[in-house]
């Protein structure tokens, strides 16, 4: 062991704990769910998970997890083009294609994964991204591994976006493309990306758009397809990725929707399909499983919305003053991160668990509670999670 290596390490955790940005893991006793078990909390009721329908736990994805484990055990044991796939893969890619609205898709064993294998390959030497300044992590990091120009356009604003496709058009190679990336809904902020500006603007530049709808599927539109079928553009979009792990199950895994081109080149050349294993199976089956439940069962998605509805008229009821949004996310702008770190620590005493945010993953000075709505919330989950909430902004002087 290198002693000085380590105390390296030792020594920058020291410092994010003295700054107050060190996180602390939660142990939970229990699946996710409305409310679990919290190591030396007891019942927690959840407000801070993207179990926005619920089915981390529910029985028929539990059953049907159980059940593509016993049929294919764990998992392949290599990588797809070597080994071979289970035809569970080419169920759940059929599903995700038609929940899509694509000619086809292709998973990965996360959203993270798909972003970081599609950008580099679909945007390369010659080629230019145009992406929004608040995209997701995973897609800041497929664009550093990407050979392609990049411009980082101001969030949402379509000016700049018509601006940074003008030095694009410029910039871009003889035959290269230009592909505009954006989150559907942003997670920091729950506000939904401009999809039909963007579509138009895209349009007239001659780029292709690129839509990451991990918070937006299985929560927006009216059968929860996402932004595109919530703003009507259904196969309008160039490439949608979504993820496995918020609304559709909750486990892990991510996908990418596109053409049948598309998809097929991701099959060929994408790296994280040629260098690493499949989705496990019984991963696969139980996302399949979540998919099947948002398309058969409408309650699901009216009980989210209802649900969303009452938790964001609630906060504002009691004078907070949460970022407007059509997603199932709801942000709280408290100021400072330590503020926001020491509210949820208040929240948490009295039985909520949601999250605080602040800098480096928002701006400072914008630290917030996000609060995170879920289908599986019952009306006595909420109120004592407003409870909590009137009584701890009282406290901090909030309302
Ligand atoms: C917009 C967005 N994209 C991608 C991801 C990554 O998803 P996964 O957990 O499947 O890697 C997340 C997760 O936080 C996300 O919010």
């Amino acid at each position: 062991m290198n002693a000085e290596f380590h105390a390296k390490w030792s020594d920058s955790n020291t410092a994010m704990v003295e700054n107050g940005t060190w996180k602390t893991l939660r142990h939970l006793e229990g699946p996710m769910s409305a409310r679990t078990r919290m190591e030396n909390r007891g019942e927690v009721v959840i407000l801070s998970s993207n179990n926005y329908l619920g089915l981390a736990n529910h029985p028929d994805v539990v059953a049907a997890s159980k059940a593509g484990l016993d049929m294919y055990g764990a998992g392949t044991a290599s990588v797809r083009f070597i080994c071979g796939t289970f035809t569970i893969h080419r169920e759940l890619e059929k599903a995700l294609a038609d929940l899509s609205g694509t000619e086809a898709a292709l998973s990965y064993v996360s959203c993270w994964s798909a972003n970081t294998g599609a950008i580099p390959l679909l945007a390369s030497q010659g080629d230019v991204i145009v992406s929004d300044e608040l995209n997701h992590a995973s897609i800041i990091d497929g664009i550093r591994l990407s050979k392609a120009e990049r411009r980082i356009y101001k969030h949402s604003d379509m000016k700049n976006l018509e601006s940074k496709l003008t030095e694009a058009r410029k910039i871009k190679g003889e035959g290269g493309s230009i592909l505009v990336i954006t989150d559907g809904v942003f997670s920091m902020e729950g506000d939904l990306a401009r999809l039909p500006d963007i579509l138009e603007i895209a349009g007239r530049f001659g780029a292709a758009v690129m839509v990451d709808d991990s918070h937006a599927t299985g929560v927006l539109g009216p059968h929860g397809r996402g932004t595109p079928e919530h703003y009507g553009l259904e196969g309008q979009i160039d490439i949608i990725t979504g993820t496995l792990g918020k609304a559709l199950g909750g486990a892990a895994g991510g996908y990418v929707a596109s053409s049948r081109a598309v998809v097929d080149a991701l099959i060929q050349s994408s790296r994280p399909q040629i260098f690493s294993n499949a989705l496990p199976a019984s991963v696969a089956a139980g996302a399949l499983e979540a998919v099947r439940l948002l398309r058969g069962d409408a309650a699901l998605l009216a009980r989210l919305r209802e649900n969303t509805h009452t938790l964001r008229n609630g906060l504002k009821s009691m004078g907070f003053n949460p970022l407007e949004g059509e997603s199932g996310i709801i942000p709280i702008i408290v100021g400072q991160t330590s503020f926001a770190i020491d509210m949820s620590a208040k929240l948490l005493d009295r039985g909520v668990f949601v999250t605080g945010f602040g800098f480096p993953v928002v701006p400072e000075g914008t630290a917030r509670i996000r609060v995170q709505s879920s289908a599986a919330l019952t009306k006595g989950d909420i109120e004592k999670a407003l409870d909590a909430f009137s009584a701890v902004g009282r406290e901090l002087g909030l309302i």
